[in-house]
């Protein structure tokens, strides 16, 4: 695991994403309620598209595109997974894959993100 510098905590806007470009990788930075940061992919696992344009509200990232919704702290798919009985949300398959995550530490206000192999050098937007 190598921990790149990626932007500083006063970068990311309370509401709205960050994009990065780490290691060839889009991410995006978001805050959480609390004011947590997290790193996500930057591209929704349900047509790959950006979410460079995503909102984010109460630790909820919605995707801007068919608004499907992740929790920022775990990447889980909230919707459509959860407005589905059980039984009819494992037919979903695809459309319930969850946003991967990285781990994210905060040095002298610098946000670093956590990459599992060495990524290169890390390009602020
Ligand atoms: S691409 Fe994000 S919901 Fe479809």
């Amino acid at each position: 695991m190598q921990y790149l510098a990626v932007a500083y905590t006063r970068d990311i806007p309370a509401g709205r994403v960050y994009p990065v470009l780490v290691g060839g990788r889009e991410l995006i930075l978001v805050r959480d309620g609390q004011d947590n940061v997290y790193a996500l992919d930057g591209l929704c696992p349900h047509r790959h598209l950006p979410l460079a344009g995503a909102e984010v509200w109460k630790g909820v990232l919605e995707c801007p595109w068919h608004h499907f919704q992740y929790d920022v702290r775990t990447g889980e798919n909230l919707y459509p997974r959860r407005v589905y009985p059980a039984q009819l949300a494992a037919r979903l398959g695809d459309h319930v894959r969850p946003l991967r995550i990285y781990p994210v530490r905060t040095v002298d206000e610098q946000i670093q993100v956590g990459m599992p192999e060495a990524g290169g050098t890390p390009r602020f937007p």
